[in-house]
């Protein structure tokens, strides 16, 4: 039994006295005990040695105590277990060198025994457990396949993943199987997470805003809803999609147990979308946490009663910026403690 279990009764749409809180990112480059750890390891050896990604894991909690962790990792060490070669370059990011452009590249992919190829991962979500001592629960991600496609083919991070899309636009078959072989990938992984002892999971779709409503359909939801489909009855689903208001309602039907909402999005339109019935997480904007301390807690409660506390998931709408002060993230989440006292 978990101790906190505001974030999973928020799941299952029970009403709770306040809503819970976390932070997409919040195990990151905003903390100095992150920085330290991270000028003594490159970013692959933190994700693959279970001590220091549990480490990191609650190195927020301990912090600001939110009411989840997220394992530390990434949404790119599938592409690595699919034989696809990743680095992380420092202050550039992700980085590709072969990246996928061709019928050839895709056949070359494999569907690796995931048990075999992420053994770091549940090893990390097992240490982590132990660490959380069961106050909390603890999330495991997967990217969506799209965006793992934007990645894999464009080779590196994009304003517009103009190579990406021209590849599926040119392409679709080719495109098709990639997201499927991805698909499979991630579902395999997520379920050994779910056994490995995570209590939820969610599914990134950082670039779904990059497509147009149609397309968005055609080259990402559809390969979403698998995921969800294959979990949605082992565990709670979390689907954020950036920029993607416009698939919120038909995100409210598929199975999922919440709804990611970037800050784009008011929190009338988002209830108005999904029909009312569903938890939403979101959706404060990253770059307001540089506002002063006492107006980020006026604006989380404004947020708060926006949504309402029942069935909502207090979260940034995006990933925390590594510039944001200490004492500005901790305003965001204590706000939300103090919330109806
Ligand atoms: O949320 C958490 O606290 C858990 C850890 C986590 C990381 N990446 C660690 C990380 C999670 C959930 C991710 C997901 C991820 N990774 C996404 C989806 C969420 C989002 O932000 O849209 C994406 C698109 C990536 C790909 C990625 N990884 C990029 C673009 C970068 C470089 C730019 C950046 O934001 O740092 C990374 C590297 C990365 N992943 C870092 C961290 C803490 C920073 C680099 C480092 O620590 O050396």
């Amino acid at each position: 039994m978990i101790k906190n279990d505001l974030f999973l009764r928020a799941l299952k749409g029970e009403t709770v006295n306040r809503p819970p809180v976390w932070m997409m990112r919040q195990a990151g480059r905003y903390l100095p005990e992150f920085m330290e750890i991270k000028s003594k390891y490159d970013f692959f050896t933190r994700c693959q040695t279970p001590e220091l990604a549990s480490e990191i894991t609650v190195q927020p909690i301990r912090r600001y105590g939110m009411d989840a962790a997220i394992l530390f990792c990434d949404i790119l060490v599938i592409p690595q277990a699919m034989n696809i070669e990743v680095q992380m370059k420092p202050n550039f990011g992700p980085y590709l060198p072969n990246p996928i452009r061709s019928q050839k590249d895709v056949d070359n992919v494999i569907v690796p025994d995931v048990k075999d190829a992420l053994n770091y991962v549940y090893e990390a979500i097992k240490v982590t457990k132990e660490k959380l001592n069961d106050d909390i629960p603890l999330i495991g991600f997967a990217g969506s396949p799209w965006t793992i496609l934007c990645y894999c083919v464009q080779g590196q991070g994009s304003k517009n993943f103009d190579k990406a899309k021209e590849f599926c636009f040119t392409n679709p078959m080719a495109a098709h199987q990639l997201l499927q072989k991805i698909t499979d990938t991630t579902i395999a992984y997520l379920k050994e997470k779910v056994k490995a002892g995570c209590n939820a999971v969610q599914v990134f779709d950082s670039w779904g805003g990059m497509l147009s409503p149609v397309d968005y359909q055609e080259f990402s939801w559809q390969y979403i809803q698998q995921i969800i489909d294959a979990l949605k009855d082992e565990t709670p689903v979390i689907a954020f999609g950036k920029g993607c208001w416009f698939a919120l309602g038909d995100m409210a039907k598929s199975g999922a147990s919440a709804l990611g909402v970037d800050w784009t999005c008011s929190a009338k339109n988002a209830r108005y979308l999904t029909g009312g019935n569903i938890t939403l997480q979101g959706n404060f904007d990253p770059t307001r946490l540089f506002s002063p301390p006492a107006e980020i807690k006026k604006m989380v409660h404004q947020m708060i009663n926006d949504f309402g506390k029942d069935k909502y998931i207090v979260n940034l709408g995006h990933g925390i910026l590594p510039n944001i002060g200490l004492d500005n993230a901790k305003a965001f989440i204590d706000a939300v403690k103090e919330y109806g006292n």
